[in-house]
């Protein structure tokens, strides 16, 4: 099977190198063996092993021997086009764009059904983690009743280096860069922008309809302080950046914040780069997926599967169910109900019904957990009486 890989960076050059050096075992695996016939990129790469490279678009689009085509360009200019004009000229491809998928998942599915190719993105969620087969394929005996995830390898980098190593925000985030974990923009890391193109997705997949990204409350990390994460250690819980989504009557309500996180969830412990993602399906229960959720070779690896998947199913579409869904499926995740961890500047002496947790070194301030409240009924909490004349440090979901 001839191919093409688009954009030679952090993953695109690893999906390179897989081929390489895995080819034998993945040509046994696919019935075939996977060429790199061509390259887009607009760098010159003088030093790699392949000779193929292109810098129009239109070698790989023209070429009739190119069944299948990986997409690691990101973003959606000019990566939606191409995909789409690639679908339509009947050659699969192969994504680990979120946020494309996040985006157009609808409408690039459709095309490759008309078609009768594939549209496979195992990495764009999770990096190597294998977590869209199981909701297309695995889990679809399952009513899926919500789904948790700590899905940004840079963010979750971040948080676990500055709670257990100490280290500063920026000293965090920059080693994140250097190992190819964060997006060009950081932005979309610690704003848990990309965690929510993630979340997106999957529960678009676990649902059938789409979830629109742009509408899911959103907040990242920026606002957490050590404190916050020494409060945490005191009372029982970590703290992580966390992509939610739980079904509701006619659809479903989808969040993405930080989120305290009792010890004893399996996502408690999850550290540095890994991502782990909690299913909780009807009749399964708990299910839970952990690995590695960016760098190269993990997502690489996801791509790489999907292209053998392609070359077991080259004249038939891998039903994957993403339809259109109406304006008011996507309910506002801030509406549920959860305990939130409060921390306050001021006197504790008023407050009556509340366990108040005290640290040494941190003077005239304490924090709390309420009962469980929508953010609505929460901010009234704050607006009345013992709350009102304290000042709010920090309010993080309890989940
Ligand atoms: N920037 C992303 C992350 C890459 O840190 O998880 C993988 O999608």
């Amino acid at each position: 099977m001839k191919i093409a890989i688009m954009g030679f960076g952090v993953v695109g050059s690893g999906v390179g190198e897989l081929l390489i050096t895995n080819a034998k075992n993945i040509a046994k695996k696919a019935g075939d063996t996977i060429e790199v016939k061509y390259i887009l990129d607009l760098r010159d790469f003088p030093d790699s092993e392949y000779k193929c490279f292109t810098k129009d678009f239109n070698d790989i689009l023209n070429d009739p021997e190119v069944e299948a085509v990986i997409e690691a360009m990101g973003g959606t200019v000019p990566a939606y086009d191409f995909t789409k004009k690639l679908l339509l000229a009947g050659k699969h491809v192969v994504s680990s764009n979120k946020e494309l998928v996040a985006k157009h998942g609808t409408e690039l599915l459709q095309i490759a059904k008309e078609k009768s190719i594939n549209y496979l993105f195992e990495a764009s969620v999770g990096g190597g983690i294998p977590i869209i087969r199981p909701l297309i394929s695995s889990l679809t005996g399952n009513d899926i009743t919500g789904i948790v995830g700590i899905l940004n390898g840079t963010t979750n980098y971040i948080l676990t280096q500055m709670i257990k190593n100490g280290k500063s925000f920026a000293e965090a985030l920059s080693e994140a860069q250097e190992k190819g974990y964060a997006e060009k923009d950081p932005t979309a890391d610690v704003e848990g922008i990309d965690t929510c193109r993630k979340i997106a997705i999957l529960a678009s997949l676990a649902y059938g309809k789409n979830v629109n990204c742009e509408k899911i409350p959103t907040e990242g990390i920026t606002k957490i302080t050590t404190e916050d994460a020494k409060y945490a250690q005191a009372m029982g819980y970590s703290v992580k950046l966390v992509g939610q989504c739980v079904k509701a009557k006619k659809g479903v309500f989808a969040r993405v914040c930080p989120a305290f996180i009792d010890l004893d969830s399996p996502l408690a412990n999850i550290s540095d780069v890994f991502n782990g993602i909690l299913v909780q399906g009807e009749s399964l229960g708990d299910v839970m997926f952990y690995g590695r959720g960016a760098g190269k070779l993990p997502t690489a690896s996801a791509m790489v599967s999907d292209l053998v998947d392609v070359a077991k199913h080259r004249n038939t579409n891998i039903r994957i169910l993403w339809n259109e869904a109406d304006e008011d499926y996507l309910k506002d995740g801030k509406a549920q109900k959860y305990p939130y961890y409060l921390r306050f500047m001021g006197d504790a002496d008023k407050l009556k019904g509340y366990k108040v947790t005290k640290l040494p070194g941190l003077d005239n301030e304490f924090a709390i957990i309420t009962k469980a409240a929508s953010e609505e009924e929460l901010n009234e909490l704050l607006k009345s009486e013992p709350f009102s004349n304290c000042e709010v440090l920090g309010k993080i979901r309890v989940i």
